[in-house]
């Protein structure tokens, strides 16, 4: 019986295996915007999930853009070698294809990780003015 889900994909020029596609999941794990060592794990381990294409997590394309200090951005040329390190050995060591969701928090921007509460930055937590669209506050704070 043919599987549309495990039947190949071509999608602007690149060939899916598959459609298994892996949402972008926010990590908070980076340093100033440049993926860690956690990375490498998680991402490599997703390369070799069977997954035919994984979206990097939400990748800040200015430090005041992130949701918080530990998200992954692409504004310095340290953040483009972290990043670039762990897709190529991704890349050299598993099967899927990457994309990546480029990102800018906007009033979600300036808050703590999930596990520090997730709320606003307190004024001892190196908090910055969020830059947005829209003048209405995300939250409380
Ligand atoms: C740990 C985690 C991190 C996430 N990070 C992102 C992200 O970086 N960008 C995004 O657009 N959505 C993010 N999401 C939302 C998911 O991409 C997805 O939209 C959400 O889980 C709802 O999908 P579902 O109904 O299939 O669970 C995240 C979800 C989880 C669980």
């Amino acid at each position: 019986m043919s599987s549309a889900l495990f039947s190949p994909l071509p999608l602007a020029g690149v060939e899916l295996p598959n459609r298994l596609v892996v949402a972008p999941m926010c990590q908070y794990s980076a340093d100033d915007g440049a993926a860690s060592d956690w990375h490498m794990m998680h991402l490599g381990m997703l390369a070799n999930s069977g997954a035919g294409l994984v979206i990097v997590e939400a990748t800040h394309v200015e430090r005041h853009g992130r949701i918080t200090h530990g998200c992954v951005g692409l504004y310095s040329d340290n953040n483009e070698l972290a990043l670039g390190h762990v897709i190529a050995a991704a890349k050299t060591f598993g099967t899927a294809k990457f994309g990546v969701q480029l990102a800018h928090a906007g009033r979600k921007a300036s808050s703590q990780r999930p596990w520090e509460g997730g709320t606003y930055l307190r004024p001892n937590e190196d908090p910055w003015q969020t830059i947005a669209p829209s003048a209405l506050p995300f939250g409380e704070g």
